[in-house]
């Protein structure tokens, strides 16, 4: 049984699904690996070094037609997804709400496509679960690169010439890139406040050094799937009273408020923007969702009375090879357990939650 990854656009998307590290852990399964030429050229990762690892370089249209499995981060371009053939086995982050005509023509013809990002977030599940794996990248990105952007010095510093005092930091929605925003700006000496619909996070927040700012009277607003529900107009007026209030001190605000399937709640007003301190950065991580503040604008710095607002299509793109090392090692994780190592073919079991939720019907 082959495996195989084609390169993609890097105008759009740098990060790969395949490493040269884990190309061993697949042939100790029994797997070979097969990579289009140039495949990771762009991260500093030569054919030589994945052919010493023990992957054959190919045209990309000798990967397509020889392999059993092609491994991907997003769905393949329109070209290669015609390529492919009955029986193959597609895997990566498919965005299935967007692709739902694609995937319905490839599963029509009995390619088996599974979307990553529908993973059921089961503790079976965590060393595949590539939400988690980006999230936490992004969110410790967020903060690196608002701190870089912002004007003052973050901790506090006390000197001969005065005391600096430590900057503010705020973080909407404290779930795994929120979590990982609050750790990363502690470490760096900030005061961090956090808030978000769940209760559940309040202890974690607490936990990392955080202040957790409590909608007043508010009910837990969590599904059992452990995301966040959508907020009622009273949840909305409360949380805004709140966010007034505290606005008027932070210095930086990390958005990464979500919620499944949905477009991102607006939570940062246009009137919360303008009572901000001069300087202040926010940086909304929901950007491409649509955005938690009113005035974000996908891949643009806005300037908003003297208010940087900032917000990218995928901040991933700017830490490509840590993201790409961590989801090689979760869409191998993904393998190892679709795979069947003692018939040695890939066993679709529809009975395992993991396989259940991520093929595409
Ligand atoms: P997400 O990316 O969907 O959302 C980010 C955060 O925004 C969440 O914490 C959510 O509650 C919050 N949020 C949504 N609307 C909001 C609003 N109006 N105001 C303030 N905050 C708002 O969430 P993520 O990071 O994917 O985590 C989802 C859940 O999955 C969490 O409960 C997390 O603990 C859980 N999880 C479980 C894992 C496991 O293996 N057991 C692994 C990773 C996450």
């Amino acid at each position: 049984m082959i495996i195989g990854s084609v390169s993609e656009n890097t105008n759009i998307e740098k990060r790969v699904a395949i490493t040269p590290d884990i190309i061993k852990k697949y042939k100790l399964l029994g797997l070979e690996v097969n990579l289009s030429k140039n495949y990771a050229y762009h991260l500093g990762i030569s054919d030589k070094e994945f052919e010493n690892h023990g992957a054959k370089i190919l045209s990309s249209d000798e990967v397509i037609a020889k392999s059993n499995v092609i491994l991907q981060m997003n769905i393949l371009d329109d070209e290669n997804l015609k390529k492919l053939q009955k029986n193959q086995i597609l895997v990566g982050v498919l965005n299935p709400f967007i692709n739902s005509a694609k995937l319905k023509e490839l599963t029509s013809k009995n390619i088996k496509c599974f979307a990553l990002e529908m993973l059921p977030r089961i503790t079976r599940a965590q060393s595949m679960d590539i939400l988690s794996s980006q999230a936490n990248l992004a969110g410790y990105k967020a903060v690196v690169d608002s701190f870089a952007y912002f004007q003052k010095a973050i901790p506090m510093m006390m000197t001969a010439a005065g005391t600096i005092s430590a900057a503010k930091v705020l973080v909407v929605g404290a779930g795994v890139a929120g979590l990982q925003a609050i750790a990363t700006a502690k470490r760096m000496g900030a005061i961090v406040f956090a808030t978000d619909v769940r209760l559940a996070s309040k202890e974690q927040v607490e936990s990392l050094g955080g202040k957790f700012l409590s909608v007043e009277g508010s009910e837990n607003l969590e599904t059992e799937g452990g995301y966040a529900k959508e907020t009622s107009d009273d949840f909305k007026k409360r949380q805004e009273e709140l966010l007034i209030d505290t606005l008027k001190k932070i210095d930086i605000v990390v958005c990464t408020a979500l919620i499944p399937g949905k477009k991102a709640p607006v939570i940062i007003k246009k009137e919360m923007i303008e009572i901000m301190p001069n300087g202040s950065v926010i940086y909304d991580l929901a950007a491409s969702q649509g955005g938690n503040s009113e005035l974000t604008k996908v891949d643009e710095i806005v300037d908003s009375n003297g208010v940087k607002i900032m917000g990218e299509t995928n901040i991933l793109n700017k830490l490509p090879v840590s993201a790409s090392n961590l989801y090689s090692k979760n869409i191998y994780n993904f393998i190892n357990n679709l795979f069947d190592k003692d018939k040695k073919s890939f066993n679709i079991n529809l009975e395992d939650e993991i396989i259940e939720k991520t093929i595409i019907k």
